[in-house]
């Protein structure tokens, strides 16, 4: 990727899998930070082991790029059991959720990415599967039709969503518990980081590991991907060390600034303030200015602008805090906000 097109979105990018397959945690006790969520599905884990049952059902909530996937696999391999992985927009017709019921055996982990994408049928269909492990298959159509129950093998079902709120009720009540991801603190983005140059061979000095994990958006699939690209620099630019100049400078040619915002979140803020006066200014006019597309804007940008305070979603539209003034190294009217209240992920 040209540094010109380089974007700190939280959304994996194409090519990536890999890598991150390379540095996903395998266990529960090399999953770094969320020291509640990991201790929650501890007992939850342990709990069930003991009964020698099948853990409850359980829903990984947060934002891209926190461990969700990582997490699901972590719940198979402390089970000792098989996971079976698939997403909510690959289980269109309720036939293919038959077929992948009927086929678990017992203790099998089922996991469901993107579980608030799935398709009414097949949700319906979950419902029963989870609540009383059976299935009902229709057979024929039209007044004929027939319905045979079908008895499944007791599963544990973990759905992951980055949109919990667009979940039913009905879907989310059948789930025995739900881990919400927190972002990463900085300091444990740094245990992300040391873990991952730990696996990649890359010598990492504490104060350069610091340093990326302060612009990493709290975010572990920010942070290794910032890694990757200062890994680059440093071996191309420097001996491969990344000390805390070198992190600097790599972070510079990329355009990522102190804060973690890179050349797009910067256009966005700047066209904001500059061309708009702080706003109030719709998303997709906003987008034009920038020459980019409305989406990218909002599903990029504004998440992590809204929540570092120098955005604003308003009835009216995007406005700029003083935050973004002062960012800017510009001096806000007195009437702009000074702070914008974080926009719950879910919105
Ligand atoms: N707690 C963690 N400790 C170490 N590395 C982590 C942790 N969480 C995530 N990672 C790293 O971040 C990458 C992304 O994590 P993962 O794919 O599990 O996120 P996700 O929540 O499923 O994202 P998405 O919503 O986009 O599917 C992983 O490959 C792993 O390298
Ligand atoms: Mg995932």
């Amino acid at each position: 990727m040209e540094p010109d097109e380089w974007q700190l979105s939280p959304v994996a990018e194409p090519g990536e899998r890999d890598d991150e397959s390379t540095l996903r945690p395998r266990r529960l006790d090399e999953f770094v930070g969320q020291a509640r969520v990991r201790e929650q599905l501890q007992l939850v884990l342990q709990g069930a082991t003991r009964r020698g049952a099948p853990p409850d059902h359980v829903l990984l909530s947060g934002p891209p790029g926190l461990g969700k996937t990582s997490l699901a696999m972590i719940i198979a391999a402390e089970l000792g059991r098989p996971i079976r992985i698939t997403s909510g927009p690959a289980l269109e017709r309720a036939g293919d959720l038959a077929a992948m019921l009927s086929n678990l055996t017992d203790g099998e982990v089922m996991f469901i990415d993107e579980i608030h994408r799935i398709a009414r049928p097949a949700e319906e269909m979950l419902y029963l599967a989870m609540e009383d492990f059976r299935v009902d298959v229709v057979v024929g159509k039209g007044p004929g039709a027939t319905s045979i129950p079908l008895e499944i093998a007791p599963f544990t079902l973990v759905g992951a969503t980055t949109r919990s709120g667009s979940l039913t009720g009905p879907l989310r009540d059948r789930f025995g518990f739900t881990a919400h991801m927190e972002f990463y603190t900085p300091e444990e983005l740094e245990l992300v980081l040391r873990r991952s140059a730990r696996i990649l061979g890359i010598d990492l000095h504490a104060e350069g590991g610091a340093e990326i994990a302060g612009r990493s958006r709290g975010t572990p699939r920010i942070a290794n991907r910032l890694l990757r690209r200062v890994r680059d620099y440093a071996e191309v630019r420097a001996d491969g060390t990344v000390t805390r100049e070198i992190a600097r400078a790599a972070l510079a040619v990329y355009d990522v600034d102190e804060l973690g915002l890179d050349r797009l979140d910067r256009a966005v803020l700047s066209a904001l303030v500059r061309s708009f006066g702080g706003g109030p200014v719709g998303v997709a006019t906003l987008a034009v200015a920038v020459g980019e597309e409305p989406t990218t804007v909002e599903e990029v940008c504004e998440p992590f602008l809204v929540r570092a305070g120098m955005l604003a979603r308003t009835p009216r539209g995007r406005v700029a805090t003083a935050l973004a003034w002062s960012h800017l190294g510009l001096t806000a009217p007195n009437d702009v906000p000074g702070w914008a209240a974080p926009t719950l992920f879910d919105e």
